[in-house]
């Protein structure tokens, strides 16, 4: 059995060796430049939402909880009528907007925190393990892989050094490379019985706005991290092993440079796309009269709209919200179909620029090495 010891934080190494300087600084520029492009537009949440669904949708993939944009669409219009993986999904994406008004509201990342969020994952409030026997498993060969700290309060021990960590905002390190450090020991120290992997990666976005790297929580790793799982994987047991956490920081850094590239040129896109519709409707005899920012933005909000919200975000009648629908879907700026009871107006413009972005691995995925939190 694999038991090697697990270190307290701050780890006593030097961590900022010549290669993460050199990585740190091309990653802080890309972030930098991802906070700043995200800044450009008008409405906050138009991003958060758009990204939010398909890292709700790769994350929940790594645990095999695979589902389709267009399943994930049908679950957020009708929670009861759906899929349970859509259904995963779209509470997975609650949990992460539950960990962002927390650290919004406290300022702090705590304990609580973590169980809050991993509650919403597993729709259990198991808390932190309390029975000994959970060990990380490759599923192909049987074999252990990592036997993380067993008794309560050994992870608790662990969890509040962590924490404290964490907190710890005048520390000399870069908050990057702690970044990298706390996901590491947040998984290392294993706290639940399950949704450990999902809860970290969730972890990780809070971290980024609680350290103003970002203002507002649009970057993930999950699509990185399942397109180089193996690495992610081996990573872990390296480090470990050699205690040289060199490359586990180089692996995250450069997961974070990429996918703030990514993730502008997504931001780009939906800038584009929203000004083309700006320009088609004040260019259109029929809509020029309707149209309004509020209108744009509205349409940009979630990826389809109904009467309610359109009459609630421009203060109008529901008569008036439905003329204004209809004329849009008459012009082919909005789809509709009945869902349930509901009329649904879709934005495919919006819908298909969230869907060409989500183009990871998933479904051909490699399978001949999968771990799994298990019980002895
Ligand atoms: N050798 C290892 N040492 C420590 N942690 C590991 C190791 N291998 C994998 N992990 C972590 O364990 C997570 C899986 O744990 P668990 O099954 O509890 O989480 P999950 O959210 O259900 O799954 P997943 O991360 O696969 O979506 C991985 O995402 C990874 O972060
Ligand atoms: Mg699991």
């Amino acid at each position: 059995m694999n038991e090697s010891k697990l270190f307290k934080l701050p780890l006593k190494d030097n961590l900022e060796t010549k290669n993460v300087l050199k990585q740190l600084n091309k990653t802080s520029r890309a972030l930098a430049e991802l906070k700043g492009v995200a800044k450009t537009m008008p409405n906050q949440n138009i991003l958060i939402n758009a990204i939010m669904i398909n890292e709700a949708k790769t994350s929940s993939g790594i645990e095999n909880i695979v589902t389709t944009h267009d399943e994930i669409y049908r679950a957020m219009i009708s929670p009861n009528n759906t899929t349970p993986e859509a259904k995963e999904v779209v509470d997975y994406r609650s949990a992460i907007w539950e960990g962002y008004n927390l650290i919004k509201d406290n300022n702090l990342i705590t304990k609580s925190t973590i169980i809050k969020i991993q509650e919403k994952i597993e729709h259990n409030n198991a808390g932190f393990r309390k029975t000994p026997g959970t060990i990380i498993k490759n599923t192909a060969t049987n074999e252990t892989i990592y036997t993380p700290p067993q008794t309560y309060d050994e992870i608790i021990d662990y969890l509040n050094n962590l924490e404290k960590y964490i907190n710890n905002v005048d520390d000399d390190v870069d908050s990057l490379i702690k970044l990298a450090i706390i996901h590491y020991q947040f998984e290392s120290i294993h706290p639940f019985y399950d949704g450990n992997g999902r809860t970290g990666r969730i972890l990780n976005i809070l971290y980024l706005v609680y350290m103003n790297l970002l203002e507002t929580p649009i970057l993930y790793l999950s699509k990185y991290i399942i397109n180089n799982k193996m690495e992610y994987y081996r990573l872990f047991q390296e480090t470990r092993q050699t205690q040289n956490y060199e490359n586990w920081i180089l692996y995250i850094l450069k997961g974070i440079e990429q996918t703030s590239e990514e993730t502008i040129e997504m931001i780009r896109k939906i800038s584009e796309e929203m000004l083309n519709m700006k320009n088609e409707l004040r260019n259109n005899k029929l809509t020029s009269k309707i149209y309004s920012k509020e209108l744009l933005e509205a349409l940009f909000f979630e990826f389809y709209t109904k009467i309610p919200y359109i009459q609630k975000q421009l203060n109008v009648s529901d008569k008036t919200a439905q003329k204004y629908l209809d004329i849009l879907v008459d012009l082919n700026f909005l789809s509709t179909e009945k869902i349930g009871r509901e009329r649904i107006y879709k934005n495919e413009r919006l819908f298909n620029i969230i869907k060409n972005f989500d183009d990871n691995k998933i479904i051909n995925k490699d399978n001949t090495f999968n771990i799994e939190t298990v019980e002895k």
